[in-house]
């Protein structure tokens, strides 16, 4: 059994900096090191990563390669890329990368290579995708199909969703892609108002293809299907693909596994937009920049993999994120794109983080004793920025800010990049260095008005700047949140990849789903509910409710 971390020399050196850091102040740290704005910068891939406006000195950053390496971040590294079984409670090889590693790599699970069949799911979707793009793909009664409607929760929703809001820009206009995954039935109806059923397929996403949301969501979407075209089975066919892991299931629910696109048990959920889970995408971009964006992927792959860790990316910020979440008590993260196109982002980087790093026990099951995962939360600069940037600049708590942004529009013209960016830039300036009361009293403010028009600064920005949102950008950037996040896991102990925290709401919403259901609570009857006094209570205020209809 490994030492528990915070019983390392190096954990503890950095729980004692912590505090000579907590009284540091970054006006100063800038004013000490002319350099300090252009040293502290990395980059990867043409990504540019300025974490100078960080809470650090040159020995934090050294104390955090020390922890980094007492933990055996490089060596749990290695095991993931070497297809090694890192997901010890589900006993899962952990190979996300193996789906955007080129063909002439060799990636093995058990002995057996993965990236031939990688590549024959990415040629299977390559064709699908060219078919529907070219009209070539016709729906039950002949017509082309151009609406696609992506049925999926979670990982088989938000990265699809998220990227395809992100490349609208490159997606081909004259198809309509929706996603639904809420099991409200007001997301279902919402997705396929005013689509021509004939014209329209459903892209089934579920890995275990049992989750509640989606299966409902699908039965709902056959049943509207079913009633536009006049009720034949055989439409099914020609308006339903699945991806998934689990060819019984989907066989069980209708689809012709011949319209299957398959991943494996080695992809976790959050991990999976680039295997088949982004047939929709794929449909939206095209192949060949669903491929781009691969690039992109593989490229940071091979850094994480490669570099040294002071020229890490994901590493240093990695780091960066325990250095806040344990030793400096940040609780929350702010994801913060100056691009509207990565509205969803935030979305997506909840379920990537949460769930991997949501956790309080260590791989040896032992609870542990310093904090995880932070809440992770935001929304588009500008917009965040005429809503809660109050609490980040002048409230009590300590945020770091990851900024998000890039030199170039997808939308030429007018003034809108170069002001978006100068609030980009002007926001971290101002978290930064803030204004001194002596400031603000020197513009002549009445002095009952200083102190609340006083920004203390000193509060922390991760800058993320690149040429322009492509494929391939995003596929780096996502790369780089994933292989931050297991850096977080590696030096917390904790397992990043299974997500056993989200299965008792799941058992306990199928046992009152029957309590709803049963036809003594339909008939009004009082029947004996065998829970707590509250969640006795909502079953019979929600059913007197809702049978006022
Ligand atoms: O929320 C739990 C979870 O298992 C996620 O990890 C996963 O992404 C999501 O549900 C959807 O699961 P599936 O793809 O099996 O439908």
């Amino acid at each position: 059994m490994a030492a528990r971390i915070d019983e390392t020399p190096e954990w503890r050196a950095l729980a004692a900096h912590a505090a000579a850091v907590k009284a540091l102040h970054l006006r100063d740290l800038f004013a000490a090191d002319a350099e300090r704005g252009t040293r502290l910068t990395l980059e990867v891939d043409g990504l540019y990563v300025d974490y100078s406006k960080n809470l650090v000195t040159d020995e934090t950053l050294a104390l955090l390669f020390a922890l980094a390496e007492r933990a055996g971040v490089t060596e749990r590294r290695d095991a993931m890329f070497a297809g090694e079984p890192i997901n010890v409670t589900e006993d899962r090889a952990v190979l996300h990368v193996a789906l955007r590693a080129p063909a002439t790599e060799r990636i093995e699970v058990d002995g057996i290579d993965v990236v031939p069949e990688v590549h024959r799911v990415l040629a299977q979707m390559a064709d699908f995708a060219d078919r529907v793009r070219e009209g070539m793909w016709t729906g039950h009664t002949g017509k082309r199909v151009r609406n696609i409607v992506n049925v999926g929760i979670g990982g088989s929703d938000l990265g699809p969703a998220m990227a395809y809001e992100a490349l609208r820009h490159f997606s081909q206009r004259d198809l309509t892609l929706r996603f639904v995954s809420n099991v409200d039935a007001a997301d279902f109806w919402e997705a396929v108002h005013g689509l021509d059923p004939a014209e329209t397929l459903f892209v089934v996403c579920s890995k275990t293809f049992s989750t509640l949301e989606t299966l409902t969501n699908a039965k709902s979407a056959r049943d509207w299907l079913l009633t536009g075209l006049g009720g034949d089975e055989s439409a099914v066919a020609k308006h339903f693909v699945a991806v998934s892991t689990n060819t019984e299931r989907v066989q069980e629910f209708g689809i012709d596994p011949a319209n299957m696109f398959e991943f494996w048990d080695w992809v976790g959920g959050r991990y999976s937009f680039e295997s088949a889970i982004g047939l929709s995408l794929m449909i939206a971009i095209g192949a060949e920049q669903f491929s781009e964006m691969l690039g992109g992927f593989h490229a940071v792959d091979e850094h994480f993999r490669n570099e040294m860790p002071e020229r890490n990316v994901p590493l240093v910020l990695g780091l960066l994120d325990v250095w806040y979440s344990s030793f400096l008590g940040a609780q929350s993260q702010a994801i913060l794109p100056y691009s509207h196109s990565l509205a969803r982002f935030p979305a997506y980087l909840q379920q990537l983080e949460m769930e991997s790093n949501g956790k309080s026990v260590t791989l040896d099951g032992e609870p542990v004793s310093w904090d995880t995962g932070a809440v992770v939360w935001g929304q588009p600069g500008t917009n965040g920025q005429h809503a809660y940037y109050q609490l980040i600049h002048q409230g009590t708590r300590l945020v770091p800010c990851d900024f998000i942004g890039f030199a170039q529009a997808a939308h030429a013209g007018g003034d809108h990049q170069d002001l978006l960016m100068a609030n980009f830039v002007a926001q971290t300036e101002a978290l930064a260095f803030g204004k001194t009361g002596a400031e603000v009293a020197a513009e002549g403010v009445p002095t009952s008005q200083v102190p609340h028009r006083t920004f203390a600064g000193n509060r922390p920005t991760t800058s993320i700047l690149a040429e322009r949102l492509t494929p391939r950008t995003l596929g780096q950037l996502v790369a780089l949140y994933e292989h931050r996040v297991f850096t977080q896991g590696a030096i917390w102990q904790i397992n990043s990849f299974d997500q056993w925290g989200v299965e008792l709401g799941k058992a306990l919403a199928k046992r009152i789903v029957l309590d709803l259901q049963s036809p003594a609570l339909k008939s009004g009857a009082t029947p004996a509910l065998e829970h707590d006094s509250s969640t006795n209570a909502l079953i019979s205020k929600y059913r007197e409710l809702r049978d006022l209809r």
